[in-house]
């Protein structure tokens, strides 16, 4: 095939920037109090070791060869008990992170014109991807209402994702929620894709319940890094049924092709250990939400606030007619503490935090940003 004949093949959208990435990229790794990330703030290796009773001497035989492309056969079997079933080894796909797992999902199943619904304000690469394919994106509103499931199937759509507990409101599926969704996964066609980032992060169960049960035509994307703290080790991974995980695995040779053993090693040995070291996160993440909204009513700027159902991030709605990039700019400037604006996720008029802080820095970048309030009012 000639230069020209390729080019001539391809109709997509280019991606735009992303936006909450590039904050993070400037103000993260400065921020005295970083109140602006989705994840626990993050154990080095020493910390993480003996937390799972192992010794840098258990990771000189790692053999540093590449890993088997669908993943370790230990992990995967570790990932499907995570879930029913119907789920077994054959049908875990191992990732760089969830974003490749998203990536390879879009890139199989959205054509161009393809009708996608999900819950917004939301993680842009669940939108931008498949826009740049030529998807049509249905946004329904999860910031002023309540989530709608039935509204997800109004477009006849071909894709429904949906992204729980969500980012960035922390809104989580009730009962009622999932028996709406098996009513409608069951007398429509779409495809539904389930982002379960937050799954470790239930306040009430062990896990949040999984999408991946419901029907041969549901997926789902689970990942340890942003509940256990270990971000760096970029692992993800996706279930589904067999076709399609060999079609992915296949596709995934184009991109990083295996992941890094040592992370899949860790990954591994923190789901066998994952019930001890999840439990002092979720009284941390919910001792962290108590402070927060024993004083919030002290916070300059902020009109509301709805406590999140699981997962580590929660939305605050500002006073009217404050713009979210140049609060938060000013609250970096003034006081060192770090929070998204909404405007990142495409929605004005809110800022997004995080609830994975260790307790004492964020004890401190509350109590910064109520002093805040001599500034604001200058
Ligand atoms: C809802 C959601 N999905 C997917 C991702 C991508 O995660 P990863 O870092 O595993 O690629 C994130 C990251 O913040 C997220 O919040």
């Amino acid at each position: 095939m000639d230069r020209k004949s390729i080019h001539s093949s391809l109709d997509y959208v280019e991606l735009r920037e992303f936006f909450i990435e590039d904050r993070l990229e400037k103000y993260r790794l400065e921020a005295e109090c970083n109140l602006g990330e989705s994840g626990i703030r993050n154990f080095s290796l020493g910390e993480l070791l003996r937390k799972i009773n192992l010794s840098p001497k258990d990771l000189e035989s790692i053999s540093l060869a590449d890993s088997a492309n669908q993943g370790s056969i230990g992990l995967r079997r570790e990932i499907a008990s995570l879930y029913g079933n119907s789920i077994s080894e054959e049908n875990v796909l191992v990732t760089t992170g969830t974003s490749e797992a998203l990536f390879l999902f879009f890139q199989i199943f959205v054509k161009k014109q393809a009708r996608i619904s999900l819950f917004t304000p939301a993680f842009q690469a669940l939108y931008e991807v498949p826009q740049s394919v030529g998807a049509i994106i249905y946004p329904v509103d999860v910031v002023e209402s309540q989530l709608d499931i039935d509204a997800l199937w109004t477009h006849d759509p071909d894709l429904v994702i949906i992204n729980h507990p969500h980012n960035p409101t922390g809104k989580s599926l009730s009962d009622s929620d999932w028996n709406r969704l098996e009513e409608n996964i069951e007398n429509h066609k779409a495809i539904v894709l389930f982002d379960e980032h937050y799954r470790f992060l239930d306040f009430h169960e062990d896990l949040t319940p999984t999408g991946a049960d419901l029907g041969k035509n549901c997926f789902a994307t689970g990942s340890i890094t942003k509940c256990f703290g270990v971000v760096g080790l970029k692992i993800g991974w996706i279930v589904g049924e067999k076709s399609f995980i060999d079609k992915a695995r296949s596709f995934k040779d184009y991109l990083t092709h295996t992941v890094n053993p040592i992370s899949e090693f860790l990954c591994e040995q923190i789901l066998i250990h994952r019930k001890k070291l999840i439990d002092p996160i979720k009284k941390s993440v919910l001792s962290n939400i108590e402070y927060f909204q024993k004083h919030l009513a002290k916070i300059p700027g902020v009109l509301d606030f709805q406590a999140p159902d699981g997962g580590l991030v929660g939305f605050i709605k500002l006073e009217p007619g404050i713009m979210s990039e140049s609060y938060c700019d000013d609250l970096y400037k003034d006081t060192s503490v770090f929070l998204l604006p909404g405007a990142n996720f495409e929605k004005e008029g809110y800022v997004r935090i995080g609830f994975g802080e260790s307790e004492d820095r964020f004890r401190d970048g509350i109590n910064r940003w109520i002093r805040w309030e001599k500034y604001f009012s200058r």
